[in-house]
């Protein structure tokens, strides 16, 4: 089916009989495979007679290829669908396939977001992502590991164009208060000693503001910011090259020589601010991040910090 939707991609119109030649099947099988596009990707597809077929809006499918020639960094698997790119490498780290390796698929049909939501992940407009490391000094090298991705992830947005692009700790990626990516990080193997990390990355790219439904906060795309499409091959391979940088430096000198760049990229730096645990909570402003990548809030006049990925941070109405 998406070697279907490749052919359709441009936005032509294009015959069943040419399709059905291409593909090496009959105009009936186009025509199956096409009631197929519209009911299970959601996709909208214009019937001309005389003229053939064409997608209602033209898409850009994710290049494999051009992801892996481009990327000296790490081997680029693209699926067409999976459950969630995060579960796709758990499952193939634990049939022995090894880090480093980057799964990214064009839908997800249970993606996955931090403190066990769902993550919207419709059908070619998005960026689900999902790196796998290998990390040989447990689980203390890992502290400040997603904040450092949050940085990178803020980089290539802001590469692209998206300028306002800023973090809301632990790893939110925030743009005027919207959310426009996260990240959810996920540990296979033994945390204290040598064991693979998952650094799974979700953005919306290209997702229609009014197209989506069943997102309980505030969000924004990357379209929507920039007021046109925008090419996901590009992003993913600019992402991985801010990513490869970003670790390169935290491996070797650790989250605290990137703590200060973390803070000027943190959109919520001095404000009044609510952290929640399940229904307890705490109300502080925030002082900026520890050498180790914990929230340092001031309480009541006193220093304390948090960490924790079942954490949630607000905005206080008095802020
Ligand atoms: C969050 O902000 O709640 C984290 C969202 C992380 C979503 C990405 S999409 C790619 C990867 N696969 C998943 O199932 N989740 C992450």
């Amino acid at each position: 089916m998406l070697q279907l939707l490749r052919l359709l991609q441009d936005g032509q119109f294009h015959s069943g009989e040419a399709l059905g030649a291409v593909l090496g099947v009959s105009r009936a099988a186009v025509w199956k495979q096409l009631q197929a596009l519209e009911a299970e990707r959601g996709l909208r597809i214009h019937k001309v007679r005389g003229r053939g077929y064409r997608l209602e809006v033209p898409l850009m499918l994710l290049d494999e290829s051009r992801l892996n020639a481009g990327s000296a960094h790490w081997p680029v698997h693209v699926l067409d669908a999976v459950d969630s790119t995060n579960a796709e490498v758990l499952r193939r780290l634990q049939a022995g396939q090894r880090a480093p390796m980057v799964v990214t698929a064009e839908q997800q049909t249970a993606g996955r977001g931090r403190r066990g939501r769902r993550w919207v992940s419709p059908f070619a407009h998005n960026l689900y992502y999902s790196l796998a490391l290998r990390i040989e000094g447990g689980l203390r090298q890992l502290e400040g590991l997603s904040l450092v991705a949050g940085l990178a992830l803020v980089a290539a947005l802001r590469d692209a164009g998206v300028e306002q692009a800023a973090l809301k700790w632990p790893n939110d990626v925030l743009v005027a208060g919207a959310k426009v990516a996260g990240i959810l990080v996920e540990i296979s193997g033994d945390p204290a000693d040598a064991c693979d990390v998952v650094v799974g990355i979700g953005v919306n790219v290209n997702m229609p503001v009014d197209a989506v439904s069943g997102i309980d906060q505030a969000w924004t795309s990357v379209s929507a910011q920039l007021g046109r499409q925008v090419d996901r091959s590009a992003l993913t391979l600019s992402l991985s090259g801010r990513l490869a940088h970003y670790f390169e430096q935290y491996l070797a000198s650790g989250f605290s020589s990137l703590r200060e760049e973390w803070q000027a990229c943190h959109a919520w730096q001095g404000a009044a601010v609510r952290l929640s645990a399940g229904n307890q909570y705490v109300d502080g402003r925030v002082l900026g991040v520890s050498d180790s990548g914990a929230l340092r809030l001031e309480v009541d006049g006193v220093e304390q910090q948090f960490s924790g990925g079942e954490l949630s941070l607000r905005l206080r109405d008095d802020s």
